[in-house]
């Protein structure tokens, strides 16, 4: 099936997906990502923390830390691995890819930094969004979907997920995130509400608390609005 293309004086289109652990955005940007190549349409699907050899690096640092007595990362080390990891990947793939007017879809971009390490670490949103800024970083999606789900529930759905890949899975998916407590997750959730009172023209809040197909409905809705040309 062709598509219209999209409007020519654009260079790609860079979507991310948000939310709390657990929200189901990796499952909703990999259908996203189908769809799209289905029909016809330039893709490159990839993720915040990795998306590159250096970053997937940067991930396993920053979501599995080695065991004690080694000690955790702090906020800070926390935060400007985020951030080589962002600049690593908006220079390796992102920016390539939408100058070559690719659909850019990532799993994560920099809301989470805002939420995570802005709200739920205390850094503050506006402190960090100057802070990407003085380094050159701060490129806004062209759209953020926000996957709104109690946090409570997504943890739950990660610690399903978890129990099913067993205790050998590389990487296993309990990361340190999931580990924080209940009230971590709280403020990441209020972040996330807090972008999106901000950012209303670009974060598209779509509710996530039903089963896959239902919910991609509902983002497949919101992408149309924002962008007729888009999907089929
Ligand atoms: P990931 O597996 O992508 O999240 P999920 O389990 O929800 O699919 O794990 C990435 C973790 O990193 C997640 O807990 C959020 C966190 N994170 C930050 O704290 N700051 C950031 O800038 C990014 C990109 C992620």
């Amino acid at each position: 099936m062709s598509l219209p293309r999209q409007p020519e004086d654009r260079v790609g289109l860079l979507i991310s997906f948000e939310g709390v652990d657990g929200s189901g955005k990796t499952t909703q940007a990999r259908r996203l990502a189908e769809v799209l190549r289905q029909a016809g349409r330039p893709v490159v699907l990839t993720r915040e923390p990795g998306g590159t050899p250096l970053g997937e690096q940067f991930r396993r640092i920053l979501l599995q830390p080695p065991p004690p007595p080694a000690a955790s990362l702090t906020p800070r080390a926390e935060l400007f691995l985020y951030l080589a990891d962002r600049a690593q990947h908006w220079q390796e793939v992102v920016e390539p890819a939408l100058q070559s007017r690719q659909v850019v879809i990532s799993d994560r971009f920099i809301d989470s930094t805002l939420a995570y390490q802005g709200v739920a670490r205390g850094f503050g949103i506006e402190t960090l969004i100057e802070v990407h800024q003085k380094l050159g970083l701060l490129r806004w999606p062209d759209c953020t979907i926000l996957l709104d789900v109690d946090p409570r529930l997504g943890l739950q759905r990660k610690r399903r997920q978890a129990q099913a890949a067993g205790p050998a899975a590389p990487l296993a998916e309990w990361s340190r995130f999931e580990r924080e407590d209940a009230a971590f997750h709280q403020a990441v959730a209020e972040g996330y509400r807090r972008l999106a009172d901000m950012f209303p023209g670009r974060i598209v809040v779509v509710p996530a608390d039903a089963d896959p197909d239902t919910v991609f409905q509902r983002v497949q809705a919101a992408l149309r609005q924002k962008f007729p040309w888009l999907l089929p």
